[in-house]
């Protein structure tokens, strides 16, 4: 976490954060009318069609079909609980066929035929069953082709539909209405001139919801999930972002003990006991915004919270309120901190208020994602939200600053201006990623974040798009949108946003921004209405630019240079899977080889054609260019020769004035090392140039300690990978190279390192308080860093304890989790003399936890992750550990998704990693699809090894595709086996 001094008065002033009981959980906001009784939707039917629906009740049920419906199928439960009615959508539920996976073009959007315009919902909340009444205002598309059959999405395998009606009149199958697998079409017939009052009336179990989307249990609480097509789980609707509805009167009701906090979107009209009614109460929300159903969202639990205010520069009185369970609300004060600053962001950046009276975010244990900006009322993974330097490390709070940030930037670019369809999804995920990387660097430091983020586009986007996955940020198809949540479409999409603020400048993108929003608050749009906002506003021409939403691949960037009679020529040639050549922004400088003072700042080459020659006349010496500054495009940049130019490289490494071109030479000096490593190829000159590189960094005085930590970071295994041809890479020879080098530096700079260390120590040990400010994270950073070194000389049983006691000491004297986890790694690596250590600082560590979920998951993470020859059994073992669990996603991932990221083990020649998560992926997709398939990710990339790891991985995708899939994981497998 990198704090300016003004963001660190704010975390100071989190004392103005108070913890409150449940009972004030409404307490504190204007206006909230408390009647005891109102009648529910339920309540107010008039038109309760008990058993007059020509179905024959549970009990008269062929046998098989009861089965049926209390059995499994793609991990849910079918919900038909209703002692003596029987749902209507039994018979679509119980048929054995299910319906084959079906791919969906993006060119074969249609818009509605009718629209859903207001919705009221009725939602009663009992042990074992909720019942849903919906009442929705239908009408006529007036975007779309007329009147016709209204179609609704609804999932049977979790929705029982039990009353059905129109204006009234229940409404009768066939002639009326027609289900399919995951279909209800209202026949045009029923409708009134394509208009009415449909009603219906469905059942569910959140209690058998182990997929996570839609209405489900986690821990003391109901919470819902509806992005992207979760809304079809909780009733019949068309649940697809362009219709946009007002969720008029949103109405919950619970058991007030069990579940005394009753969350919607938007505003509460009221709350109240219901009398006569065995201790239970409600709450009634109504969101003034119409809002496609993927934001919609429902809490009901046994909460605690902290409150506070945030008044917007036009005077608006904003109440935020954080929900957590009760013994977390003490780490929710970083997060209350982080949204504050997020709005006082968007204020002062883009002139964005927030809209709404009141701001809920609620932390929920068991979720598939980071966070969900549902309007008014966030859902956030615990992980993204609580804090305390006790269990979380600096990018812990790093991690929360941003996705506060990021959840709370939709509202603007997201909920107000949302996606037409979902292949659109680039269009806020993109938009809102740059907006928060750039509110994260604000915030602390640009120069690290940008370090950060390049960092990771290369080590997962890199890679996604050189596999079967890769595909535009623009989806052409996809048979589950889950699966199109990508490093793509997020990361990727991200830095084409950055490429219109980098090719039209900060003012140009501000009035893009403006006016995109003029256009189309309050709908849903494309990708090319971005554009052409983007466009229109500059009067700049971004036609050419509309290739990188069709074109999917990173386009590399061949460059040639000449210096002649004072005139610098640099030519670039582009390359990628676009017929027509793309329009690449490359900001390039000019350093002079005699003088190492930079001639030319920074331009913006724009290239344009396949091949493009920029000249800079007037220069007295040769130049060395720095192109490609603060990674001004998603390329890879190689020169004409194919070699690496390393003198020019240790050259920049020393003076390019840009900080992260400086960072980018020592990385490619430290790859060239490796690679000639790997193959037994070390020359002197690239040693003498990475030593040389090591040596100044380390001697550097006035270098920030975070940017110093990554200059003297190797580039990570998947960051190397990404550099070697497909059907070359070997992990473990990768991992043995990296290794070696890194020993080699730490070996010859053993003194330095050690002094580095002792000095920090002493200049932090006199630190009297905690503090994430960016200061103190650098310097934790650059110490942890420098332990790493220092920790991996351990060939002999002398340097092993000498290490281990480093290590120990170091978890010994640490001030919170960042120190801990940065011993604890490099002790659950240790072996030989270190491995008692080991043992013990891993038991220790897993006490300290004292139960602590998300520290928990850390200790089983670093397990996995550990540089050791059994870490397979160990992780084998792991799973047989009491606090272990496939069904919460993060402890999940915390073990198994690490152990895939452990690429030497996973990827071990005798295929044992492989098969091991071919069968935990195979009982994982029965819980979680959207779990499952992600983790499926880690097998498709065969193509990248050899001919050996490629058979056994292809081996265990053929022995998944032969097995009953969920949607999800059967198109990574099929893309996986192409
Ligand atoms: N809208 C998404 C969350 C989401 C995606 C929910 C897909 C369900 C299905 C949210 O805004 C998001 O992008 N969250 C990210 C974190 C963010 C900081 C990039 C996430 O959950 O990983
Ligand atoms: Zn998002």
């Amino acid at each position: 976490m990198r704090l300016s001094t003004s963001a660190l008065s704010l975390l100071v002033a989190s004392s103005a954060s108070f913890i409150h009981a449940p009972a004030l959980a409404f307490g504190s906001v204007n206006n909230y009318s408390n009647h005891t009784t109102k009648r529910s939707l339920a309540s107010n039917s008039n038109n309760r069609t008990g058993l007059s629906l020509g179905r024959l009740p549970l009990a008269f049920q062929p046998k098989s079909s009861i089965a049926n419906i209390m059995s499994t199928r793609g991990g849910s439960t079918t919900s038909a609980t209703c002692d003596s009615k029987v749902a209507l959508n039994s018979a679509v539920a119980d048929t054995e066929e299910k319906a084959a996976p079906t791919e969906i073009f993006r060119t074969n959007y249609a818009p509605l035929t009718n629209i859903v315009t207001n919705i009221s919902m009725d939602f009663n909340i009992q042990d074992g069953k909720t019942t849903i009444v919906s009442e929705m205002t239908i009408k006529v598309n007036p975007n779309g082709p007329g009147s016709g059959d209204l179609v609704l999405d609804g999932d049977e395998t979790c929705v029982s539909l039990m009353e059905l009606s129109v204006d009234g009149k229940t409404l009768e199958e066939g002639s009326d209405y027609v289900l399919s697998p995951g279909q209800l079409v209202i026949k045009g017939s029923a409708l009134n001139n394509g208009a009415g009052l449909l009603r219906t009336v469905v059942e569910t179990i959140p209690e058998e919801n182990t997929q996570l989307s839609g209405l489900y249990k986690s821990g003391p609480m109901y919470c819902t999930q509806c992005e992207a097509m979760g809304f079809r789980r909780i009733t019949y609707y068309p649940d697809r972002p362009d219709n946009m509805a007002v969720f008029d009167e949103i109405r919950i009701e619970a058991d007030k003990e069990s579940y005394p906090v009753l969350l919607g979107n938007g505003n509460l009209l009221e709350k109240g006991d219901i009398e006569d009614s065995d201790g239970r109460h409600y709450a009634t929300w109504s969101d003034p915004f119409p809002k496609p159903s993927y934001l919609f969202c429902i809490v009901a639990g046994s909460l605690r919270s902290i409150s506070d205010t945030y008044t917007t520069t036009s005077g608006k009185e904003v109440h935020l309120e954080i929900f957590s369970e009760k013994e977390n609300v003490n780490k929710l004060d970083y997060a209350m901190d982080s949204l504050k600053r997020s709005m006082q962001w968007d204020e002062d950046k883009f002139g964005l208020e927030y809209d709404l009276g009141i701001y809920n975010i609620v932390a929920v244990n068991d979720f598939n994602m980071g966070a969900m900006e549902n309007k008014g009322l966030n859902v956030f993974n615990t992980a993204y939200v609580l804090a305390d330097p006790a269990t979380a490390t600096d990018t812990d709070y790093a991690r929360v600053e941003g996705v506060i940030g990021h959840e709370y930037f939709h509202n603007w670019t997201g909920n107000r201006v949302t996606c037409r369809d979902w292949f659109q999804l680039t269009l806020k995920e993109g938009l809102t990623v740059f907006r928060d990387q750039e509110f994260s660097g604000d915030m602390g430091s640009n120069a690290v974040k940008r370090i950060e983020d390049v960092g990771s586009l290369r080590a997962r986007q890199f890679a996604e798009d050189a596999g079967p996955m890769s595909h535009p940020i623009r989806p052409e198809s996809y048979i589950s949108m889950d699966n199109f949540y990508t490093a793509t479409v997020y990361s990727k999409g991200a830095e084409i946003i950055r490429m219109y603020n980098t090719l039209l400048g900060e003012d140009g993108f501000r009035k893009g921004m403006d006016l995109y929003f003029e256009r189309h608050d309050g709908s849903g749009v494309t990708c090319d209405d971005f554009r052409a906002a983007m466009a229109d506003a500059n009067d700049f021409d971004l036609d050419q630019f509309g290739l990188w939403y069709t074109t999917n691949g990173t386009p590399t960037i061949v460059y040639e240079s000449k210096f002649e009679d004072g005139v610098f020529k640099l030519t670039l040639t582009q390359k990628s899977n676009s017929d027509k050549p793309m329009h690449i922004p490359i900001s390039t400088g000019l350093i002079d080889k005699v003088t190492g003072k930079e001639v030319v700042s920074t331009k913006v080459l724009e290239l344009k054609e396949e091949t493009q020659t920029f000249e800079f006349p007037g220069l007295e010496n040769d130049v060395v260019p720095s192109m490609l500054r603060g990674f001004s495009a998603p390329v890879k940049l190689v020169s004409s020769t194919g070699d690496v130019d390393e003198e020019s490289l240790a050259f920049l490494a020393a003076s390019d004035t840009d900080g992260f071109n400086r960072w980018e030479a020592g990385q490619r000096l430290f790859t060239s090392l490796t690679f000639q490593e790997m193959k037994g190829e070390k020359s002197d000159d690239t040693t003498g140039y990475v030593m040389e590189a090591v040596e100044r960094t380390l001697a550097s005085e006035d270098m920030d300690p975070s940017i110093k930590a990554y200059a003297l970071t190797l580039p990570s295994e998947s960051t190397l990978a990404e550099e070697i041809a497909d059907g070359e890479v070997d992990p473990v020879a990768l991992r043995d190279a990296r290794g070696a080098v890194r020993i080699a530096i730490a070996r010859k700079f053993q003194k330095e390192l050690q002094t580095i260390y002792d000095s920090l120590t002493k200049e932090m040990s006199a630190d009297e308080e905690f503090k994430v400010d960016a200061e103190s994270v650098g310097q934790r950073r650059l110490r942890n860093t420098v332990l790493g070194y220092l920790t991996c000389i351990k060939e002999t049983g002398d340097e092993q304890k000498a290490a281990a006691d480093l290590a120990t000491a170091h978890y010994d004297s640490a001030t919170g989790m960042t120190d801990k986890m940065a011993a604890l790694g490099a002790l659950a690596s240790m072996d030989g003399e270190g491995a008692d250590a080991r043992d013990a600082a891993l038991q220790r560590f897993y006490d300290e936890a004292e139960g602590d979920a998300l520290v928990l998951n850390k200790w089983f993470s670093v397990q996995a992750l550990a540089n050791l020859p059994d870490v397979l059994d160990r992780v084998k073992a792991l799973i047989e550990h009491p606090d272990f669990t496939l069904s919460n996603p993060n402890r999940c991932r915390s073990l198994i998704s690490a152990f895939t990221m452990n690429a030497a083990p996973f990827h071990a020649e005798n295929g044992e990693g492989y098969e091991f998560i071919g069968k935990m992926l195979a009982e994982l997709d029965a819980l979680n699809p959207q779990i499952s398939s992600r983790m499926g990710s880690s097998l498709i990339q065969w193509r990248r090894f050899g001919d050996n790891r490629a058979t056994l991985m292809k081996a265990e995708l053929q022995k998944l595709s032969e097995m009953k899939l969920s949607d999800d994981l059967f198109e990574i497998v099929q893309r996986g086996l192409k």
